[in-house]
């Protein structure tokens, strides 16, 4: 008996990595999920992965994938898969773009710097918020990948036009100006727990914060978290805890419009996208004002409650564009084949932001190039499994309609 036992027992060698030993456990995003929601004080893990108000729109925007299913063909041949392709004229090696996210050092000290490093490292683009809490200047520093800069328009348009301007000086290649914040959505995680930018120090925070020791650890050590570019700025930097929704409200132009699209492109010497877009009359409309790509997006369900899923929506805009100008998809992507699915019915390319902050908020720059391989692989999985060769070959052949 000892020996037959002998013959099948196999102890796993320790990994004296911790955070390679939590991530050995982790096999997809929801996962990440878990582990940040574990390691994360709660508001903070709630301002990360809330919505507004009855989250009806964060959830369509991943149901709308569950919808969709594959119609596999067989033995075509395929020994190699080619998951490359090209947005707005430059080779990507996968169809995936890193979506802004404010305040990233939120999730783990190393925030913007970590995610620009993991998707330098994947030959990705990454895109810097705002409301960042790296400078552009310091992103563009942490490595050589494709840069785009998000702008949310101020009221002190001034401020806005000297962002882009250091943008292009450090050689960012592409605008993203979100159309989709004329005022704040309303998280309803937030507004329950007061939640500020950075967490103000209570008696929950304090006591969230000892049940999360290895987060608080690094938070403390590290220095203050602020909105870096615009420190000093009469706009607040977010030096003292602010509500978002507040910040917005006090600083951002809802009176943004189509004339101020036409100065920023007139303004910015890279390309240009518009991200926001909700509808087929404002995609068309984008691509008269110029822009180079429209970014289908509800900002991850956290502005409108009951906007449309961009997955959804997406059918209509690829018939309405024809191809003309690429489509980027941004909202809900957990897995290689949710991006096939968004390619195969007209996108370009697809953003994702909530994603790798699970991971950075799991396991630090290790959790984003775990997303990173783990979205990567399965792109090629899923176009081996249907049958696919390459991107530019997939269509809606593919895919089956599960209503
Ligand atoms: C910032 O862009 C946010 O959605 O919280």
């Amino acid at each position: 008996m000892l020996k037959s036992l002998r013959a099948v027992v196999r102890f796993k060698k320790f990994e004296p990595d911790p955070v390679k030993r939590r991530l050995s456990k982790v096999a997809n995003i929801e996962d990440l999920r878990h582990l940040a929601r574990r390691r994360l004080p709660s508001g903070v893990f709630d301002y990360i992965d809330g919505a507004a108000e009855d989250e009806r729109t964060y959830s369509r925007n991943e149901a709308g994938f569950a919808k969709i299913g594959f119609a596999p063909r067989v033995l075509r041949g395929n020994a190699e898969i080619d998951t490359s392709t090209t947005l707005m004229g430059k080779h990507l090696p996968v169809p995936l773009v890193l979506a802004p996210t404010g305040f990233t050092r939120i999730a783990h000290s190393q925030g913007e710097l970590a995610v620009a490093r993991s998707a330098a490292r994947a030959g990705l683009p990454y895109a810097l918020s705002t409301l960042g809490t790296r400078s552009i200047e310091e992103v563009a520093e942490a490595g050589d990948g494709d840069k785009w800069f998000q702008v949310y328009v101020w009221k002190d348009r001034g401020l806005v036009d000297e962002m882009l301007d250091r943008a292009a000086t450090a050689g960012y290649s592409t605008a993203v100006v979100t159309v989709d914040t004329a005022t704040f959505g309303r998280r309803e995680r937030d507004v329950r727990r007061g939640f500020t930018l950075p967490p103000r120090i209570g008696l929950g925070t304090i006591i969230d914060g000892i049940r999360r020791p290895g987060w608080s650890l690094d938070f403390i050590k590290a220095e203050p978290i602020m909105f870096a570019n615009v420190t000093g700025e009469s706009v607040g930097d977010g030096s003292d805890p602010v509500s978002l929704a507040e910040y917005v409200a006090d600083q951002m132009d809802p009176g943004l419009s189509w004339e101020d699209i036409d100065h920023f492109r007139e303004q910015w010497p890279g390309k240009m996208t518009i991200k926001g877009i909700q509808t087929v009359a404002d995609a068309k409309i984008a691509v008269d004002h110029g822009v180079d790509a429209v970014i289908l997006s509800n900002h991850g369900g956290r502005q409108l409650d009951d906007a449309p899923a961009p997955i959804d929506l997406l059918p209509s805009v690829a018939d309405a564009l024809g191809g003309h100008t690429d489509i980027i998809l941004d909202g809900g992507i957990r897995r290689g084949s949710d991006v096939v699915k968004a390619v195969s019915l007209g996108a370009k390319a697809c953003m994702f932001g909530r994603a790798y902050l699970y991971g950075l908020g799991a396991a630090g720059e290790q959790g984003v190039d775990f997303v990173l391989e783990h979205l990567v692989e399965g792109v090629e999985r899923t176009l081996s499994l249907i049958g696919c060769r390459s991107l530019d070959a997939l269509g809606p052949e593919y895919l089956v309609d599960y209503q």
